[in-house]
């Protein structure tokens, strides 16, 4: 997730643009550069914050009123000057720069090499100013729209040539894309909160989409050449919500990017029959034959990510797979060896249990994956393999569309060790392809579901204690699921599996004590009802995540919130989020501090 700009018009461009790119920093900051046209093209950029970029314009200005800017969140490349964009081809007459992922780009780079083409990046990024360059004909948007023909895979891109001065062409293929419309200047931004004190009225361009800007104004049209008439809308957010795209809380906000997310997370790196690419894991196919055991480490909401891969390796893999708390299994001397696989998952990749416990793998001979969402982070830095999430910036310290990524780059990995090992049969392998690419419009229809989740919250928002139960899988999502309640709500909550209420913590419930139960595992379906039953006949109160299809609940359960039926192994990845908005919305009703709850750090780089 990177952060674009735009602008055409009679003001200097430069202090524009990168003001948008400072107001669009918490789309990512690991490097930021802008190009301005006055005559040529030039390029300023600069690793890191946007105060590198202001400090390097401040030694080398930039004139000029046409320009186009970015904020890099790497995906391709680690941060650094010469992977920051703007990108050129080799001439500097065609620059681009691009949010998103081509999934095609090393079979599109190596053909321009063959052709001679020289790159000065790693980025998938550059190729797109060659193609441009080299499908130029005198029509820069033929030669965009010809360029997007060849590239797949979900982004947005923003191109600009010395050849016709005053002009911008964008595309849109899922990332955000949006052109703020001023008074005899125009504006182009990946989000809102980039140009909203300088114009309310916008367009936005929707997926499949190019627009064409000039300071007169946008012109819309699609990828293949169809005039689009999109309404123009005046927005009246203040600038804070802005930056949450609307939305009351960064939490809320990163819940719902969930679906953008799992695209981004697999694109370019799963295919219907479920063959897997994985860009920055090396380990090659006798090692992975010879594995005899799979560890994950990880703390909080990652660790809850890895009790799912622990399920999804023993199941797809056939290995023993068990997943550690870091803080214990530094201390607690695993016997581990060449043969083992050790799983360090990390959305910041530097808390300090992660990295102990990942180093210590290492030292005993472990070749260590680290599954992170921060290109470059110490665990990316330390690790043998590394398998990033793409979820783009996450700003809410309770984390969501992390973890939710977290889960995909796991199915990812055991698709992909399966394949070599031979344990995954070909129709699972179809199955979860498929049902992983359905996900986003699975998500997208819980997501709608969200009056569900606030009647939930309603009957618990003032309990003493709610217990979350599951078995297998939904026993994993009963403890992510608590976490994200005590969280942001500060309500005392506990999760266990549903197996173990009767064992002791069944003298706890009493009349009207909330239990949320999970029931997406249907083998074990009939053991989990049981436990439910021996709630209700303490009087307890049933709040259920429940298929659409399972009528079997409603003669329990107060409230379901239900979910499209997938796949059992796939079910976590649905019923999780009713989980997150009843946390949210608990929260949101206690009128608590729901991005920087009280105690909580985002990041726990201290043991
Ligand atoms: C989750 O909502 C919390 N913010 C916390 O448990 C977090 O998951 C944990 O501290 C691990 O952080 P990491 O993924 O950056 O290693």
């Amino acid at each position: 997730m990177c952060g674009i700009m735009g602008y055409v018009g009679p003001q200097e461009a430069t202090p524009i643009l990168v003001d948008g790119l400072r107001r669009l920093e918490y789309r990512g900051y690991d490097s930021a550069g802008i190009a301005v046209a006055n005559g040529s093209i030039d390029i300023r950029k600069a690793q890191g914050k946007i105060v590198n970029l202001e400090t390097l314009l401040e030694v080398e200005p930039l004139a000029g009123s046409v320009g186009i800017g970015h904020t890099r969140w790497a995906t391709h490349g680690v941060p650094s000057d010469k992977n920051a964009h703007p990108h050129s081809d080799p001439s500097g007459e065609f620059v681009v720069v691009h949010n998103g992922i081509i999934e095609n780009f090393q079979s599109l780079k190596e053909g321009l090499i063959d052709k001679g083409a020289e790159f000065t990046s790693e980025t998938d990024t550059e190729i797109l100013a060659h193609l441009i360059a080299r499908e130029y004909d005198g029509d820069i948007v033929e030669a965009v729209r010809r360029t997007v023909a060849l590239s797949e895979g979900a982004y947005a891109m923003v191109v600009m040539t010395k050849r016709e001065p005053g002009k911008i062409v964008a595309v849109r293929k899922i990332s955000p894309l949006v052109v703020g419309l001023g008074d005899g200047e125009t504006f182009l931004a990946s989000d809102i909160p980039a140009v909203l004190h300088r114009t309310r009225d916008f367009i936005i361009i929707e997926d499949d989409e190019m627009v064409i800007v000039t300071a007169d104004g946008a012109t819309v049209e699609t990828i293949d050449g169809s005039p689009v008439d999109r309404e123009v809308i005046h927005i009246d957010w203040d600038s804070q919500q802005a930056e949450k795209g609307g939305y009351e809380h960064f939490m809320l906000k990163e819940i719902n990017e969930q679906p953008a997310v799992i695209t981004e997370t697999l694109a370019g790196r799963l295919d219907e029959d479920g063959t897997v690419w994985l860009e920055d894991v090396s380990f090659d196919d006798d090692y992975v034959r010879d594995l005899d055991r799979v560890w994950i480490t990880a703390c909080g909401t990652a660790y809850h990510a890895g009790l799912i891969g622990q399920e999804i390796f023993r199941r797809v893999l056939r290995l023993p797979a068990n997943v550690e708390y870091a803080h214990e299994l530094r201390y607690a001397d695993p016997i581990m060896s060449s043969n083992q696989l050790t799983i360090a998952i990390s959305q910041s990749g530097e808390t300090a249990d992660t990295l102990a416990a990942a180093r210590q793998a290492g030292e005993q001979g472990s070749r260590m994956l680290a599954i992170t969402n921060v290109v470059g982070s110490t665990l990316a830095r330390y690790a043998d393999d590394i398998l990033y999430t793409r979820a783009g910036p996450e700003i809410s310290v309770a984390s969501t569309k992390a973890y939710m990524a977290m889960l995909i780059a796991q199915y990812l990995l055991a698709l992909r060790i399966g394949a070599v090992r031979g344990t995954v049969d070909p129709d699972l392998a179809a199955a979860l392809s498929h049902g992983l690419h359905q996900m986003p419009g699975v998500i997208e229809e819980v997501l709608s579901r969200e009056p569900q989740a606030i009647v939930a919250a309603e009957a618990i928002k003032d309990a003493q204690d709610v217990y979350f139960i599951g078995r297998g899988l939904d026993y994993a999502i009963a403890m992510e699921g608590s976490l994200k309640l005590k969280e942001i709500s500060y309500l005392h909550s506990e999760a266990m599996p549903a197996g173990e209420l009767k064992h002791g913590t069944l003298a706890l419930i009493t009349d009207g004590v909330p239990v949320v139960v999970i029931l997406t595992q249907r083998a074990v379906y009939d053991k989990t009802i049981s436990a439910v039953q021996e709630v209700k006949a303490r009087g307890g109160r049933i709040i259920a995540v429940a298929y659409d299809t399972d009528t079997e609940i409603d003669k329990y359960a107060d409230i379901v919130m239900r979910i499209p039926d997938v796949e059992d192994l796939l079910g976590p990845v649905a019923a999780v989020v009713p989980l997150q908005l009843l946390a949210y919305h608990v929260a949101r009703m206690r009128d608590h501090d729901i991005d920087q709850p009280r105690n909580l750090a985002k990041s726990v780089t201290v043991e």
